[in-house]
This record gives structure tokens, sequence and C-alpha cells, in this order.
């Protein structure tokens, strides 16, 4: 069993030829700092604002889930998940991270029987077409994920899988086709479901859209592929227990949250890059560019002061981005932290054959494994920034397994809350994206909402 650990030394000074964090704060003031921190993310968490916190005790849940999952791997060749924002991101970290590569390529053997999956997040038209082009309706189930019931991505992708299944099914070919993931109650997606005898899976009230991975949201797709849920929810126990501690140097997401937030608000580092040296941690780069991007960039702080606070995350990734954004990192301006998410050893590995020994640019390499040569180049670019004076952080597992996948799920969504408090900001709302949905639903004419004016286009500042 493995979770993560976070090597801080290139963020300190000292160590890091010019800046840095004085390592003695982290007993000092930044400690004091993140207690009343974790103190107060403890009360929201027992008010039950904080629900994520319990989900991975949530048994009962998870059963529910693997079962329903069970049914619909059972049932079909090809899942769509449709939802976005923090209804699909989390599915897409987890099928990155815990799928073989490629999955959907693989033959139904190879995938032990169990149904591809795809998403249907962005609403547009070419990809649509050409997912439902290639689709078998017979064969495909369909999982409608939304918190709210009414999201306008969502639910139009939904009226066109709804009406795909039954033009080609009859109106009986629905009710096996359609699982629905949303918020208990009833009401729009919820109503219209029980109305229909589709299966529901709840995502708890207390669960916010970003932080709803470890709910039925993240677990039914994972389940009904094959990932080891019990695992990953375990692994996010097992973080969460890690972080109970106020000590600042015992605390990961403590540390990560702190370092994180000196780094925007004293080293003027307001860029933060997520930068994975594994292709399996591209969805959870993602992720986690919505979990900051969405709970920390806020225009006001808890007491309604304007502060436009909030570091810009931005995925980056190991070793192909050496090769365009590196460059940037390490000579542009010195408003960046990277943080470098990896494992200590890979899963398979593949040889360099050790040929061309006259040839100096070849010979080298023969002998190596491509994650030598992959752990290499996280280490050298690490330490490149350092001697530029440039911070780092590292996240480490020692393997890229389910539980440590659900500990590093766990890890990134607790710094989140602490950080919401180090900045005095309300992280488990989204104002701004609630805005743009509104005018969304007056642009296309939602019963309720009015059209909003939009100034129309002026020719004369067009070329
Ligand atoms: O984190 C959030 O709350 C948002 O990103 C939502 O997940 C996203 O807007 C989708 O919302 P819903 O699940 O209600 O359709």
């Amino acid at each position: 069993m493995t979770s993560p650990t976070i090597d801080f030394a290139n963020a300190l000074a000292g160590v890091v030829p010019g800046t840095g964090i004085d390592p003695g704060r982290l007993r000092g003031d930044l400690a004091a700092r993140f207690r009343d921190a974790h103190a107060a993310v403890a009360a929201r968490r027992r008010s039950g604002e904080m629900g994520f916190f319990e989900l991975p005790a949530d048994h009962h849940l998870a059963e529910r889930t693997a079962a329903a999952a069970a049914t619909v791997a059972r049932r079909c060749e090809s899942l769509v998940v449709i939802g976005i924002g923090g209804s699909a991101l989390g599915t897409a970290a987890l099928r990155d991270a815990l799928l073989p590569p490629s999955w959907n390529e693989l033959d139904a053997a190879s995938r032990g029987d169990r149904p591809r999956l795809h998403l249907m997040d962005n609403p547009d038209p070419d990809s649509v077409a050409a997912l439902l082009g290639r689709l078998d309706p017979a064969g495909t189930c369909f999982n409608v994920v939304s918190k709210s019931g009414s999201t306008a991505e969502t639910m139009a992708h939904f009226l066109i899988a709804w009406e795909w299944v039954e033009s080609a099914l009859g109106p009986g070919g629905l009710r096996d086709r359609f699982v629905v993931t949303t918020s208990p109650g009833r009401g729009g997606l919820r109503g219209l479901a029980r109305d229909h005898g589709l299966c529901t899976l709840d995502v708890p009230h207390a669960v916010g859209g970003r932080f709803s991975v470890l709910s039925p949201a993240g677990l039914f797709p994972a389940a009904a592929t094959g990932i080891d849920i019990d695992s990953v929810l375990a692994g996010a126990a097992e973080m969460a227990t890690r972080c109970s501690t106020p000590e600042l140097p015992g605390n990961p997401a403590g540390i990560l949250a702190t370092l994180l937030h000196v780094a925007d608000t004293e080293m003027d580092c307001h860029v933060q890059v997520f930068m994975p040296y594994a292709d399996r941690l591209r969805g959870l780069a993602y992720w986690i560019q919505q979990l900051w991007a969405e709970s920390l960039g806020k225009s006001v702080d808890r007491a309604g002061r304007l502060v436009e606070s909030g570091p810009t995350p931005l995925p980056s990734f190991g070793a192909s981005d050496q090769h365009s954004l590196l460059q940037l990192l390490m000579e542009g301006p010195r408003d960046k932290i990277v943080v470098f998410l990896g494992r200590d050893a890979p899963e398979r590995d593949v040889d360099i054959p050790a040929r061309f020994a006259e040839e100096p640019a070849l010979a080298y390499l023969g002998g190596h494994t491509l994650f030598d040569l992959l752990d290499a180049e996280r280490r050298a670019t690490s330490e490149a920034l350092r001697r530029e004076g440039r911070p780092s952080l590292a996240v480490m597992t020692e393997r890229l397994d389910a539980h440590a996948v659900g500990s590093l799920l766990m890890l990134f969504q607790i710094a989140a809350v602490y950080s919401g408090e180090l900045y005095d900001v309300n992280p488990m709302d989204q104002p701004g994206v609630e805005l743009g949905k509104k005018l969304t639903f007056g642009l296309m004419g939602r019963d309720g909402y009015a059209r909003p004016e939009v100034p129309p286009s002026d020719s004369r500042w067009r070329v």
C-alpha cells in the first residue's frame, strides 16, 4: 500500500539560491497560521459543509455504487459519461491513472468484459456526432452526472442521448440504458429519472461538484470499468488520517497548502505549474487545475471584501513539455513554482537496447530503461530549476496503484480547503461559474432567465 510523500527541500531558502521559504517558519508563524486553518476546516467539517471528507467511510454509498456498476458492466459494451467540470474531471483522472492505456482500443477479453469508457463533456457537435456515429445503441449505457441536474451542456447531451436510444430501440430500450447521478431529493433530473424508473445514484448535498470524485460521480464509472474503488477509498481514508494532525510538519496537505500559499502571496509565484512525469497522471493534473481554480479564484474574502485572489494553476507534462514550456519556466518571469508529480517505480518498464556503441549520442542509453530516462528528466529539471533559483516541490508515490491514487485525490482536496482558509475565501462555492451558467440559460431562452444584453460586435474593432 502506497501513500504519497511531499519533498519540499527545493522550496526552501538555503537550498534554492536567492529565494525560498525559511524552514524555521514551518515551526513558527506558518505552523501557527496552519493550526488556525486546520481548526477552521475541522469546524466546517463538523457543521456539514465539507462532505467529501466523509465519503471514504460511506460504505453504504460505495456498495450501492458498486452494485449498480456491476449491473451496467454486464449490460453494455460502451459506457458514456455525460457530465462536465467536477462531474467529468474526476472520472477522467481515475480513468487515466488506473485503466490500462488505450483502454477503449482493447478487445473485450483484454478489458475483462468491462465496457469501454467515453466522456461527453464539451458540447462540440463534431465530437458528439462522431462518438454517437460509432456506437451501437443496443450495447451502450449512459451515466448522466450532474449535481445540480441543470447544467446546460449536460442536459443537452442527455436529450441527444435519450432520443438516440429511443429512436433506435423504442421507449422500452431507455430504462436499462441510463443511470443518473445527481443530488438527492426531487426536482429536475432526479424527478425525471424517477418518473422513468431509471437507476439513480446520489451526490450527497454536502459534496461539492469538484469535490465529488469519491462519490458515485467518479466511482460509478470507475467501478463499471473494473477499477478497485475499495482501494481508492482506502487510500483516501489513509490520507485523511495523515492530515488529521494540526502540526504542520506532519500534515502533507498542510505543507502543500502552506508552501503554495506562501509562494503566491510572498514570493510572487502566482503561477503554480502541476507537472506530472507519468502519462497516467494527465487527468489528475487537469482535475487539480479545476480544484485550484474554482476553489481559490475568488473576488471577495469571507467577510465580503474585494480580494481578487487565487494562484493560476497550469498543467504541464514531463518530459514532453521540457521541449516547450521549460524554457519559460527556467528563464521567464520569476512568477512560477513547479509541483512535480511522480512515482518511484513504474508498473511496467521498457528496456532501451544497447546498440550502436560507436555512436556517443546513442551508446549511453543502452542498458537503461525508459523509466530510468523519464525519472532522470524529472530530477534533472528539478535541479536545473533549483540552480536558477526557481522553487519546486515534488509529490511522489511509490507506485501508481488504486490506493495511491485515492491518497492523491484526498491530499489535493484537503489542501484545497486548507488553502481556502489561508486565503480566507470560501473554497466550496463558484459564483463565477454560476453567472456564466445563468447567462447561457438566458441566451438559450430558458424560462425564468432574462435574455442578457450582450453588446453587438462592433465592426470598427474587427480586422
Ligand atoms: O465544481 C463545480 O461545482 C463545477 O465545476 C461543476 O462540477 C460543473 O459546473 C458541473 O455542474 P453539475 O454537476 O451541477 O452539472
